[in-house]
């Protein structure tokens, strides 16, 4: 991965100003807050959800590995986003859930977005999550409308008992059956980044946010294969609990890294801030490292799949991450009968 804009690199770099915010309305947002809870609902009460009746996660409900990491910011940021979180060189303690997309538990070999979450608190102080998913660098939704009603039929499909949502809509896009306009559009978008792209190691995927603002500055940060972490011979990419088992038999031999780097705004069209469905044409820099140096421990694991994340911790929310922060808080709240961990419990453990 580049760090930096090169002459062999014809992306531009950005200086991440000139952007226009259009958040949703407060009423859309409301509206948005009132369907993740009745989406949490209608997964618990799925007889095949496997939920039991217990609300759990809106989305992203399977952690395929809860680990306390370290990540290290470099010096070389680009100035624009060197504040906050970013302001300054250091090491810090931070929490990562890997995690699979939908409500509910599906085995690793069905067709899904993968996720990485991460929570660190800043040299200031400051409770910073960063959430991504490995979705070619754009989300299958424009915006968070889109993105509900989406999955408003996801829950559908696993309220009559499919053993893989996604994996069914997939199916039957390749078979002509989704044809309603926006739907059949999201579903292509999955189909080209989740089901044509197959997963055998979460080590080796990348992982992109999206846009979120540090003072005037409008970026999208992203997770990147390390270039130590290569391709294992000897590991199996089948059973139903492959990708976890995967990343365990690495950590069992030594670290795993990826790089974070971040995209400057450029302008509307090469980076646009009010479709998320579009790839950012920025050039990434690479202001970082993550590691996770051993197989965590059970306790890490309960801990880490009991914290809240929320794309507003640390950053200025910018386009779709308007809504998605009141929708993660929403879902946060609906699920705290399963145990969801404090933001100063969650700095107690990761400063611990
Ligand atoms: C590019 C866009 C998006 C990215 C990169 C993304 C990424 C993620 C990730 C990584 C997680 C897992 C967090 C964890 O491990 O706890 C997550 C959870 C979640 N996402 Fe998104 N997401 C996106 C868009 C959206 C949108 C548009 C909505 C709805 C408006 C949404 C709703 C949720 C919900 C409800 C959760 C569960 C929150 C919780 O209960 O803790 N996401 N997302």
């Amino acid at each position: 991965m580049s760090s930096d804009a090169t002459e062999a690199d014809p992306r531009p770099l950005g200086d991440g100003h000139g952007w226009v915010d259009t958040p949703d309305e407060k009423t859309t947002r409301a509206e948005l807050v009132a369907r993740i809870g009745e989406q949490q609902r209608r997964v618990a009460f799925a007889v095949g959800s496997g939920l039991g009746g217990k609300v759990d996660r809106g989305q992203h409900q399977k952690q395929l590995l809860g680990a306390k990491a370290t990540l290290r910011l470099v010096d070389s940021i680009p100035s624009p986003v060197k504040r906050g979180p970013f302001a300054t060189a250091c090491s810090l303690p931070v929490a990562c859930r890997l995690s699979s997309g939908q409500p509910c538990p599906f085995a690793d070999t069905s067709a899904d977005v993968r996720g990485m979450a991460l929570k660190f608190f800043s040299p200031q102080g400051s409770e910073t999550d960063i959430l991504a998913t490995n979705e070619g660098g754009r989300s299958h939704a424009r915006n968070a409308e889109t993105f509900m009603a989406f999955a408003d039929i996801l829950v559908s499909r696993i309220e009559n008992g499919t053993s893989g949502a996604v994996e069914e809509l997939l199916k039957e896009l390749r078979g002509d059956k989704l044809t309603v306009g926006e739907v059949s559009r999201m579903a292509a978008i999955l189909l080209k980044e989740v089901g044509l792209h197959r997963v055998h190691s979460l080590s080796l995927e990348s992982y992109w946010g999206s846009v979120v603002k540090l003072g005037d500055a409008a970026f999208k940060y992203s997770l990147h294969r390390h270039p130590e972490t290569l391709p294992l011979h000897d590991s199996a990419s089948d059973g139903p609990e492959y990708l976890r088992q995967e990343i365990l038999h690495r950590l069992a031999t030594g670290p795993v890294k990826w790089q974070l780097a971040v995209q400057l705004f450029v302008n509307e069209n090469d980076t646009p801030v009010h479709d998320a469905s579009k790839k950012w044409q920025s050039v990434p820099s690479v202001i970082g490292e993550l590691e996770i140096s051993s197989i965590p421990s059970e306790e890490d694991e309960r801990i880490v799949n009991q914290m809240a994340f929320n794309p507003a911790n640390g950053f200025d929310p910018l386009g779709i991450t308007h809504a998605r922060a009141d929708v993660y808080a929403a879902s946060a709240r609906n699920r705290a009968g399963r145990g969801l961990l404090s933001s100063d419990a969650a700095r107690q453990y990761l400063m611990a």
